[in-house]
Order: C-alpha cells, then structure tokens, then sequence
C-alpha cells in the first residue's frame, strides 16, 4: 500500500507587494531584492482578512480546491477515494497559527464539513509540509488511514520585522494543499527523509506568538548562515531520499522557495539542470509550509506533471530542519 496525491489545490491572498512598493517604505530596491533573492513580488494577507481568520481562510481556499479537484476526478480513477467524506485525517502544517489553540486543522474539518476526520496541526517552519507528508504516508502505509487532507500555510507577515530589510523582502503569505490516498498501483510515495542540524535557535528563529503584543518579538535571522545550511544540506537529503543513481529518472526537483540563489546551488551541486528545478519564488516570494504545495499546486494546473512522473520535494528552514520525500507522481 502506498500514499499516493490524487489532489492539489493553492490559494494566496490577493493583495500583491512589489519590491518597488518594499522601497518607498525602507531602504532597498527592486535590483538588490531581484539579484540576492529572485523575488519580484509576493502576496499579503492585510485587511481583506479578519486578523484571527488569516491562516484558516488561507487554507480553507487551497483545501476547497484539492477536495473539488479530488471529487472532479473521472470515475474510473477513484478508488479509496470518492468523495469529501472520506477524508480520515487532516494534518496542517503551519508555523504561524491564528491561535494556539484549537488548532487550524480542527477549524478546517468543521468549516469543510468533514464529519469523519480527526485533525491536528504539525510545526516545522519551511519544512513542515515535508513532515506532515511523512506522517500521512505513515498512517497510510501502515494501514491506520485512508484519506488524508494535508495542508502547508503560513502567514508570515505577521511575523515580520519592517525595520529589518534583511528578512522583510524575503516573505509572502499563502496556503497549499493535497489529498493522499491508499493505492495499490505504481503512484505513490517512495522515501520521506526528516533530519534536524541543530542551532535553529540562533540561525533562524521567532517567539511564540503570544509574546508579539508585549515585546513585538518578531523573526530574526543568520542570513549567510541559513544559506550556506541550505545549500550544504539539500543536496544531501536528496541524494539520501534519491539513493545512488536515481536522480536522472526525477523529472521535477520541488524545492522550498526561499531564494533563486539556493534553488541555483542545489541544482549546481546535484549536476541536473535547472529545468528539473521548477520556480515561482519570482511571484510568491518564500511562503514558508505553503511553497511547496503551491509550486506542486502551479505544475499540476499547467499540466506539466503525469502520472507516473518521479518527482522529489525537498524543504529546509527554522530547526535547523531539513528533509526530502520522493515520490511517483
Ligand atoms: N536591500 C538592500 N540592501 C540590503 C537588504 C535589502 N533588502 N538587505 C540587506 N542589505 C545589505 C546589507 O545591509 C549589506 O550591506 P553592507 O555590506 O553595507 O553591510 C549588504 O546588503 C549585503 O548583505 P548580505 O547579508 O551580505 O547579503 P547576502 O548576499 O548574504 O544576501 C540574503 C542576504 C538574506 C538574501 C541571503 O543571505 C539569504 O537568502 N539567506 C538565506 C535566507 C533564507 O532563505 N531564509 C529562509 C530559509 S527557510
């Protein structure tokens, strides 16, 4: 038995920061955001969002898309799973929740009408899509679930220092979404791989939110550092998820986007060009738990992913953790 992703859905806010936009309010510029980062622009969740209801509705959109686009799916294909209700679990992936509790998950289940499904959320910065797949192929694999309703969303700027140009271009907000499901054909998840490097608390790091309103405690990070982690550790954890020989059969590399200049040496280091190395990081800026779902989400809509197609997701972050799954499309 193995997880398969029969379903994708995104959803971003619609309100758009340029880099020119950054400029009139800090120092900075649209060619130095553009060459350090690759980021053009990314999208805001402000007031066209409750501020309690930010995260949730972020994901309540990308969850609404993957179910219809599941339920869409021809007859013939459906197996395990046909219709909402069959959703055993929802896992959200999220680092910046709208309240500690209860959790993202738990709204998700009443407000999608899911009468089944358990719910919880996970914590792992820009990797925690990584592990919420590696715990839903888990319970599928071992036979504990069906159906499982993973979510990656962050609101990261509700994190952000404005007097901090080193990190406030670096973000935008947004939510992805995808079903897995038992199957017993060719699809599916092949390998997760999970592996924490440690000094997150000095690399990259933020207070619970709870501390925001009395100290504004806010993101702050080792820029040099977390780059230089990135790009020495995800070539690794893929190789490790790829094992010996089987990269040229990937034909997309769905890396966390955090910044061109990483997707760049990680396709340098693995010698696979960089068309294997889809990138939307240029619209969406780094989205935290939900880039990685939201490019997958961008590939499926385009058609340029099948199935049958080998495809590796591989995200680093705030841990230090990183991790990779591989997977048949
Ligand atoms: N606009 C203009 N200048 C800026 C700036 C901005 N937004 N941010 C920093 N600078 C300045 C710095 O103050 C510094 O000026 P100085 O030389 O006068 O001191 C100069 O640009 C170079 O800064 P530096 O930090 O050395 O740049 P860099 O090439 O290391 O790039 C990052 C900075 C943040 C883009 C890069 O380190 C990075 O991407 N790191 C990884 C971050 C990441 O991905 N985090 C999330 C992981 S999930």
């Amino acid at each position: 038995m193995t997880a398969e992703i029969i379903s994708t859905g995104a959803y971003v806010p619609e309100k758009t920061v340029t880099n020119d936009d950054l400029a009139k309010v800090m120092d900075t510029n649209d060619e130095w955001i553009r060459t350090r980062t690759g980021i053009g622009e990314r999208h805001i969740a402000d007031e066209e969002f409750p501020a309690e209801e930010k995260g949730f509705l972020l994901a309540l959109g990308a969850c609404r898309k993957a179910i219809e686009n599941a339920e869409a799916r021809p007859e013939g294909e459906k197996a395990s799973f046909r219709e909402k209700n069959d959703i055993d679990l929802v896992i959200v992936a999220t680092s910046t929740p709208d309240f500690s509790f209860p959790a993202t998950a738990c709204r998700l289940q009443e407000a999608l009408g899911l009468e089944r499904a358990g719910a919880f959320d996970m914590s792992l910065a820009c990797t925690g899509f990584i592990a919420a797949l590696s715990v839903a192929d888990a319970y599928i694999r071992s036979g504990v679930y069906k159906n499982i309703l993973v979510v990656g969303v962050d609101v990261l700027s509700r994190l952000i220092d404005w007097s901090d140009r080193g990190t406030a271009v670096l973000f935008g907000d947004g939510a992805g979404a995808a079903i897995l499901s038992a199957s017993s054909g060719e699809s599916g998840i092949i390998k997760t791989v999970l592996h924490s490097a440690g000094s997150g608390d000095k690399a990259l790091y933020s207070k619970a939110m709870y501390f925001n309103e009395a100290d504004k405690a806010c993101m702050a990070m080792d820029g040099k550092r977390v780059y230089d982690f990135a790009v020495r550790k995800t070539p690794e954890v893929i190789r490790e998820a790829a094992e010996a020989g089987k990269c040229e059969e990937i034909k997309y590399y769905i890396l966390h986007q955090a910044n061109i200049r990483i997707i760049e040496a990680v396709s340098k280091r693995l010698k696979e060009p960089m068309d294997k190395f889809p990138h939307n990081i240029e619209r969406y800026g780094n989205t935290s738990g939900a880039s990685i779902p939201i490019m997958l989400d961008e590939l499926v809509r385009e058609g340029k992913i099948s199935r049958g197609d080998m495809l590796c997701f591989a995200g680093f972050g705030a841990g230090l953790a990183y991790g990779a799954v591989l997977l048949k499309y």
